[in-house]
């Protein structure tokens, strides 16, 4: 990745000099993500269509369904808010609803580290089925998803019946 400054000191080495304004041009939009913020490289129109599949997977999970409040397009507009500021697109959540305080917000819901678990696959099954979306963006949102999943766990599984 080049940074901004990097391509700044270049030319001035190219070209001998570069004016004041073609250095704010560089410097402007201080990009620090090639291709823009994952929100970008996403695009809201993939990611709606990512969650909505989602739940869908989520909905038919016996482990995950009956800890759902069961109204699957409020729950997907409210995860569809908080991942565009979480991929660095609009921060939606923020503005409807304040502060996510994710996991103080999951701790009505027993997740355990098996549901959790069930989560991610029932994403992972999503990402598999949008291909829209560029396997290195699914790879990377994936792998952001794990460390937020693994802190939502607020209580052990519970005891199989033997
Ligand atoms: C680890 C497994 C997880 C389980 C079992 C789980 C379960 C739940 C449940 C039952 C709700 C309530 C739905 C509703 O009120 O409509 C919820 C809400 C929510 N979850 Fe999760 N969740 C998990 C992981 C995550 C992760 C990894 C994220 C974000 C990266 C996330 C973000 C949210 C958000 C933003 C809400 C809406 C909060 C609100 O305003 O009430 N969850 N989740």
């Amino acid at each position: 990745m080049v940074h901004s400054i990097d391509l700044l000191r270049s030319r001035d080495t190219v070209r001998g000099s570069s004016s004041l304004a073609a250095a704010r041009v560089i410097l402007a939009p201080m990009q620090l993500t090639e291709g823009g913020s994952l929100y970008d490289r996403i695009g809201p129109e993939h990611l709606h269509t990512l969650l909505t599949r989602f739940y869908r997977h989520v909905a038919a999970d016996p482990l995950l369904a009956p800890i759902f409040p069961g109204d699957w397009e409020v729950t997907r507009d409210k995860q569809f808010a908080f991942m565009s500021g979480f991929l660095g697109g609009p921060p939606l959540y923020h503005q409807r609803y304040g502060h996510p305080r994710l996991r103080a917000r999951h701790l009505p819901f027993p997740v355990t580290p098996v549901r959790a678990r069930a989560w991610l696959a029932c994403m992972k099954a999503a990402l598999d089925e949008t291909p829209e979306i560029a396997r290195a963006d699914a790879a990377e949102y994936y792998a952001a998803l794990t460390k937020v999943a693994a802190h939502m766990v607020n209580t052990e599984d519970e005891p199989t019946p033997v």
